[in-house]
């Protein structure tokens, strides 16, 4: 055999053992990846969006107002007088509805007598935890709420 044709072959081979190996990597590499995200699904990134909620001096120091998120869960955007809070009315007990009394400066549940602090921290009764919080701005005289993106199910 002459030596020009042996070591064509051994290119051959050598290329062809290569891209083997790349094809190898490469498809242990994308089954790895979706194996992990069937395993641990990557927590997709909340989207939120403000939503106009009612001109600031329409909501005196104690009143509280509702609203609701674009998935229609219930707000209570509340004076307290430190500023605007906007809280899930859903009690993290059994889910009944929680309302602000101003004269308990508290969020009360009348389920189970649960108690909630202006922040929405559980300060007395069952509830294991604290009413999940919303984000509020005053955007020239008017409140606005950070709530949740809802996406179109065909997106
Ligand atoms: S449901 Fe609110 S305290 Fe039980």
């Amino acid at each position: 055999m002459d030596s020009s044709k042996k070591d064509d072959v051994s290119r051959r081979n050598f290329l062809s053992t290569t891209l083997m190996g790349v094809g190898l990597v490469a498809s242990y590499g994308v089954t790895t990846f979706y194996a992990a995200n069937f395993i641990a699904p990557e927590d997709k990134k909340k989207i939120y969006r403000s939503l106009y909620v009612a001109p600031e001096k329409s909501v005196p120091v104690g009143k509280s107002i509702d609203f609701e998120d674009l998935k229609g869960r219930k707000i209570a955007i509340t004076n307290t007088g430190d500023g605007f809070k906007a809280l899930s009315t859903s009690c993290t007990h059994l889910g009944c509805q929680v309302h602000w009394e101003n004269e308990k400066n508290a969020f009360y549940c009348p389920c189970h007598e649960g108690y909630f602090d202006s922040d929405g921290n559980v300060t007395k009764g069952p509830p294991p935890a604290p009413l999940a919080k919303y984000d509020v701005e005053i955007i020239d005289g008017n409140i606005f709420v950070k709530v949740e993106e809802v996406y179109n199910a065909i997106s």
